[in-house]
């Protein structure tokens, strides 16, 4: 596995843990850091996984680096915007589930990396928040797009017009966080979310998210349409056939990924 300056990647039982460790910087997103979760959401990995994402010490991510945008022109902020966009789109595509482990503030482009995940639990102790605002810019990493798409316009504009943080009591009320665990807990919980997606049939997995996540940028006939074609194509798995028969004969399925 490649070894990089500011993450850590490790992987066990089918579970790849990416922990964010730049705790200097509360772990912010300089050129660096992306480049690196690029690399490390550029190949889909060795087969069925699902991929944590936290951070190191007391943040998740604390936002973009504001002592590397500082000094930016337009045309530097434009292509930093694109580079955060690109990473964090490839990170939503990424063939198996993800999901971001919040332990602490996760704030501007760090809210916005949670929300390129699929899943989203945090600990009591996670602070969320697109604070761009308080620099008189914007979120730049899908923030204005991803957080309306997720929690809905109204809540979308509370958070991002006025900067605010929220507890993780709060952004669980308003679903931007599935579940919330104690800081000690909070690893423990989504290793238990991610092994129980890992006893399923993977290309069913893989099925579902590519059609959500395709799906929500068509017209609901054109999703319909996708779905029955990719509910078909299952039928021609030997998964498929272990799943039911399994089931019939009322003993847990062994799926192969075939
Ligand atoms: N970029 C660069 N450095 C950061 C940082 C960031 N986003 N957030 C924190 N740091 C640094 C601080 O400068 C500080 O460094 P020094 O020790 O060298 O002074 C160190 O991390 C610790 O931070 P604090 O001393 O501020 O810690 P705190 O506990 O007092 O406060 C905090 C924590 C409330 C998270 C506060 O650090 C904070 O408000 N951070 C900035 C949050 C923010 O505005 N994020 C949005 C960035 S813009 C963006 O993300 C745009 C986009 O969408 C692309």
């Amino acid at each position: 596995m490649a070894e990089y300056k500011h993450l850590r990647v490790e992987k066990d039982e089918g579970i790849r843990l990416v922990t964010i460790s730049r705790p200097e910087a509360l772990n912010a997103l300089n050129r660096e850091v992306l480049d690196e979760l690029k690399d490390v959401f550029s190949s889909p990995g060795d087969g069925f996984e699902v991929v944590i994402i936290t951070g190191e010490g007391k943040a998740f991510v604390a936002g973009a680096d504001i002592g590397e945008m500082r000094s930016m022109d337009s045309v530097e902020a434009t292509e930093f915007s694109r580079m955060g966009q690109e990473v964090f789109s490839l990170i939503e595509s990424y063939p198996w589930p993800t999901i971001a482990a919040i332990n602490g503030y996760a704030l501007g482009g760090g809210l916005e990396l949670a929300l390129a995940c699929d899943i989203r639990v945090a600990s009591e102790k996670a602070k969320m928040g697109q604070p761009e605002v308080n620099l008189a810019v914007i979120p730049g990493f899908g923030g204005t797009q991803r957080l309306p798409r997720l929690i809905g316009p109204g809540r979308a504009f509370d958070l991002l017009y006025t900067g605010k943080m929220v507890s993780a009591g709060e952004a669980l009320s308003m679903g931007l966080v599935n579940a919330v665990f104690s800081p000690e807990e909070l690893l423990q919980g989504a290793r238990k979310i991610a092994s129980e997606i890992l006893k399923k049939g993977p290309e069913a997995i893989r099925t579902i998210k590519w059609l959500v996540r395709k799906g929500l940028d068509v017209p609901l006939e054109d999703g319909l349409i996708m779905e029955r074609l990719a509910f078909g194509r299952l039928f021609s798995t030997s998964d498929q056939k272990e799943g039911m028969a399994a089931f019939l004969q009322k003993r847990a399925p062994e799926f192969t990924g075939k």
